[in-house]
Formats: structure tokens, sequence, C-alpha cells
């Protein structure tokens, strides 16, 4: 099996402008399909800074071609310490000329049963990607409020009746607590709408971008990545779900994710970066019948200014 299929691969390289001695950060290393790509286009100067906060990715990055790179160097951190790893390697804020990431879970890990990631397998429900910390899926459905639950599902999820299964997990609390992904396919099943697979999609998703806190960690990466940025140097991310996406493209226009227009002393409006991309690039048909998991991605790009 595959590890990865990496999106928009021809995409994300046009997007970066790699130059062969430049510095680059890939944020989301996971199958290294798009790290490999940077660096077969590096000479010997250049240097790329893969991130990636879980195991197996790690142990992918020991192998060819990126074990034995000199200019290669892997770090095992969430990516909202983007800043302070890159500054503990001596590269300095302002330095780096391309910073890509392709946000999510990587094919592998919702494909190993025992992460907990799927409905489709029955497993304890974990869903951490860095499983050394944090809490775990069971841990958040079996602790959170009726409300905190309801806002997981209605506003991560865009569950349409997030308050009814939140209190339908309550009620399983009562008798029970959750420890398998069958028991939250479940509870699903007793209060679903519309189709089964798209409604434990959006559940599964949401409960993992909170187990992650993916928002949170994207909004510290985007502040990070402007900080570590040279002026001209290039940011690309994949985003797949439409609040990440909106983040992205609100950072972009305004350096602040929730898109507010500043101005500074003299009534400048703040635009940290050329928009590269005034609409995403998605993906074309030929890739989405080839990698169907491809097919929510979008791609923004900017220059820092
Ligand atoms: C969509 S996959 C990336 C696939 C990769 N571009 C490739 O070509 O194989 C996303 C990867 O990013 C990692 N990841 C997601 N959020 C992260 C975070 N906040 N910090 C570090 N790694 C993260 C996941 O563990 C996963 O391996």
């Amino acid at each position: 099996m595959n590890y990865h299929a990496p999106a928009l691969l021809t995409e994300s390289l046009d997007a970066l402008q790699l130059h062969p001695g430049g510095v680059y950060v890939d944020a989301t290393f996971g199958g290294g399909g798009h790290a490999a790509a940077i660096l077969e286009r590096l000479g010997d100067k250049g240097r790329l800074y893969a991130f990636d906060q879980d195991e197996d990715a790690r142990a992918n990055a020991m192998n060819k071609p990126f074990a034995g790179h000199a200019g290669f160097h892997f770090v095992q951190s969430n990516f909202r310490f983007l800043k302070r790893q890159l500054r503990a390697l001596g590269v300095r804020p302002g330095s780096v000329d391309g910073i890509l990431a392709d946000l999510g879970v990587s094919s592998h890990q919702l494909d190993t049963p025992e992460r907990g990631f799927s409905y489709r397998f029955d497993a304890a429900l974990d869903m951490r990607m860095n499983t050394a910390e944090g809490q775990s899926a069971a841990d958040v459905l079996n602790k959170y409020t009726a409300e905190a639950l309801q806002r997981v599902f209605g506003e991560l999820g865009e569950v349409r009746n997030a308050r009814t299964l939140a209190q339908a997990c309550v009620q399983f609390r009562e008798k029970s607590r959750f420890r398998n992904t069958a028991d939250l396919s479940g509870v699903c099943e007793s209060v679903m709408i519309g189709e089964r697979w798209r409604y434990l999609s959006q559940v599964f998703q949401a409960l993992r971008m909170e187990v992650n806190d993916e928002t949170g960690a994207l909004a510290d990466f985007l502040r990070d990545s402007l900080e570590m940025l040279a002026p001209g140097g290039r940011l690309a991310v994949i985003a797949y779900h439409s609040i990440e996406d909106r983040m992205v493209k609100n950072f972009l226009k305004t350096g602040n994710i929730e898109g507010t227009i500043n101005q500074d002393f003299y009534g400048n409006i703040e635009r940290p970066f050329e928009i590269i991309t005034k609409k995403p690039i998605e993906p074309s048909k030929a890739e989405t019948e080839e990698n169907p998991r491809s097919r929510s991605a979008k791609l923004r790009i900017g220059i820092k200014k």
C-alpha cells in the first residue's frame, strides 16, 4: 500500500519557484511525496526542513532519498512551533525562501485501523497525529459537555443536526463510555440525516480536527511562516476543509486569520503578501479520478512583500 499520493504536486512545485540553493520548509512531510520532488530540485547548497508530528512519518524520513541528503533535516514536531524549531536549527526569521503545507491527515493515517481516524474500521477512538501526547477522540467524546460537542460537530463538521447528535452522545455516556469507532458510528446511525458515508465523514473529520487542534495549529503556523519567510519568499498551503481554506485566504489578504483589514499609522492598508491565487487552485479531473482523496484540495499561494 502506498503511504500517500501527494495532491497538486506539479502545482505546489510551481508555487514555490524553487531555486537550487534556497532554504525551504515542507511543514507536512507525511509520505514525503512533495518533499522528494523538492529535494530533487535542490543543489548541494539547498536546504529542506521537513516537519511532521507523526512517528510513522518520521520513519519515512529515514529512508532514501531523504537520508543521506546533506540539505535534508527532519523535525518531528507540530508545525505550530515552526519559528521556535527553525531558530533552534540556526535558521533566522526572514531567511526562508518557500514554505509548503499540505494540511490534514495522510492516506496512511486514515487507512491504518488502529489509529482510529476512520469509521471504516472498528478500532480504539484515538485520532491523535502525535500519539505521544494530548487527548484522544474518546476523551473528547467522554468529557466534553453537550454544548462543546455541538460546537465541534456543528462548526468543524458542518453537521446539520449537531445538537441532536451531541445529545445522543451524552445519552450514550449515561450507560457506557466511548471506546471504539463503532461506539461513535452506532450513535451516529441513530440520528443521522442524509447519506451515511457523508454524515460519518463529517463527524469523524470534526472530531479529528478537535483532537489535534488543527485550526489552532494552522493559525500559529501562518503567523510563524510570515515571520520566517524572506521578502519575496513564497507560502503555499493546500487546505481540504472550508474553515481552513478561509483562514489561509484571510491570512494571505490581511496577515490575520479573521481577515480584518488593518491600517498602519499613515492609513496604508497592511497587505503582507502579494496574492498569486485570486481563486484557489484545485485538482484537475484527471487527478481526482486517479486520487479521489485530492478532490477537496485547495491550493493558495502568496509572495511575502
Ligand atoms: C496530507 S498529509 C501530507 C502528505 C505529504 N505532502 C506527502 O506528499 O506525502 C499531512 C501530514 O501532515 C501531518 N500534520 C498535520 N498537521 C500537522 C501539524 N500541526 N504539525 C505537524 N504535522 C502535521 C500529518 O501527520 C500528515 O502526515
